[in-house]
């Protein structure tokens, strides 16, 4: 069965949004308003899988909703909404945890990496996130999720969640009129430059929200000097820059800093180096600060203007979550059906 093609993708309101939330995701976002139908969400149910305080999460969700449309998002032609606004992402989650094993979920590395040594204390919810974002992408059946590669495990999650679904209630898919397969199999789109952003101080660990060093990272955030500052700072070796992407193989912060340039002026790491093959770094990073504040500024500018009406944001989010649970609803009456539930 063909399904309606659907774009869908999330992101955490957790703080310190930074640039690999900005190449790895929310950029990619903007640039697949033109072919597809986008819904773009705040995940606040999953920011709370770990400790998030009352006092501050609500400005962190207007933050990463402020980004998205300073980033170009149109939230009239798309949708953008916050997650715990649409109860049925939820719901359809409480009916994939009935699906996914707990084999399936012992194997997700970033529960891991999250939980680290003390998992006796890590929350359920850090342990169950992964069938919450696959509620998330099937509640609107979405066929396209455009992600870092980091999200790349859970994506295969979803798509097993969603192939046992439609094979563990074929009959009743097909009883109901559904045909073969009531949900798709959503297809990751990791792709460009910059799916995995590295921290400036280490080229061997993620650009991360929650790295204790505020160097690491490029926050949007973050003004003119402070962007300049980092990447002066920023991690190093003693070589110049290679002239072809080859020469870049275990020299990590090398390969980081010109795939950042590449993916922020849309252009390739090939590219890049026949412009700056045997440039010092010196050299490299004058005209990568240049860069970044060229493309970063307006943006960071545009999310603190919006950012002084947050009722004008809360509207945004508002209007777009009725809209999204009318599809969401829909969903949720066709799933209850296909399980067996009795309802109204
Ligand atoms: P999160 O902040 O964990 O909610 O992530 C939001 C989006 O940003 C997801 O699609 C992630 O895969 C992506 N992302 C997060 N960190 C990075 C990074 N360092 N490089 C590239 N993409 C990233
Ligand atoms: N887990 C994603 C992250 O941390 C965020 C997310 C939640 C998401 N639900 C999603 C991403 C659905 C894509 C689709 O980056």
């Amino acid at each position: 069965m063909a399904f309606q093609e659907r774009v869908f993708s999330g992101v955490q309101p957790s703080g310190n949004l930074h640039l690999g939330n900005y190449l790895g995701a929310i950029k990619r976002f903007v640039e697949l308003q033109d072919r597809y139908s986008c819904i773009y969400c705040v995940v606040d149910l999953h920011a709370i899988t770990v400790w998030q305080d009352p006092a501050e999460l609500p400005r962190a969700i207007r933050e990463v909703a402020a980004a998205f449309i300073a980033c170009g998002i149109d939230p009239q032609q798309h949708i953008v909404f916050n997650q715990s606004q649409v109860a049925e992402h939820a719901e359809l989650a409480w009916v994939f945890n009935c699906v996914a094993r707990l084999g399936w979920l012992n194997r997700m590395t970033q529960f891991k990496e999250k939980a680290g040594k003390d998992r006796e204390n890590a929350s359920v919810g850090l342990y169950a996130y992964p069938t919450l974002m696959a509620a998330d992408i099937l509640v609107y059946r979405a066929t396209h999720v455009p992600v870092g590669e980091d999200q790349k495990q859970h994506l295969e999650l979803s798509r097993d969640i969603a192939q046992k679904f439609n094979n563990d209630f074929a009959g009743s898919i097909r009883d109901k009129g559904f045909g073969d397969a009531f949900f798709p199999l959503p297809e990751p789109l990791i792709t460009g430059e910059a799916t995995r952003v590295m921290s400036l101080r280490d080229g061997t660990k993620k650009m991360s929200k929650s790295d204790a060093s505020d160097y690491s990272r490029i926050n949007l955030t973050d003004d003119a000097d402070a962007i300049a500052q980092k990447i002066r700072k920023a991690k190093t070796d003693p070589d110049p820059l290679p002239s072809e992407p080859k020469g870049l193989e275990h020299r990590p912060e090398a390969d980081n800093l010109v795939g950042i340039y590449a993916a922020l002026a849309d252009s390739s790491r090939a590219a890049v180096l026949a412009q700056y093959g045997n440039a010092q770094f010196s050299t490299f990073k004058t005209a990568l600060v240049d860069l970044a504040v060229a493309k970063l500024g307006p943006i960071t500018t545009e999310m603190q203007r919006l950012l002084r009406n947050p009722l004008a944001i809360d509207a945004i989010l508002a209007d777009g979550a009725a809209r999204a649970q009318k599809l969401a609803h829909e969903t949720m009456k066709a799933v209850k059906d296909i399980v067996g539930f009795v309802r109204r």
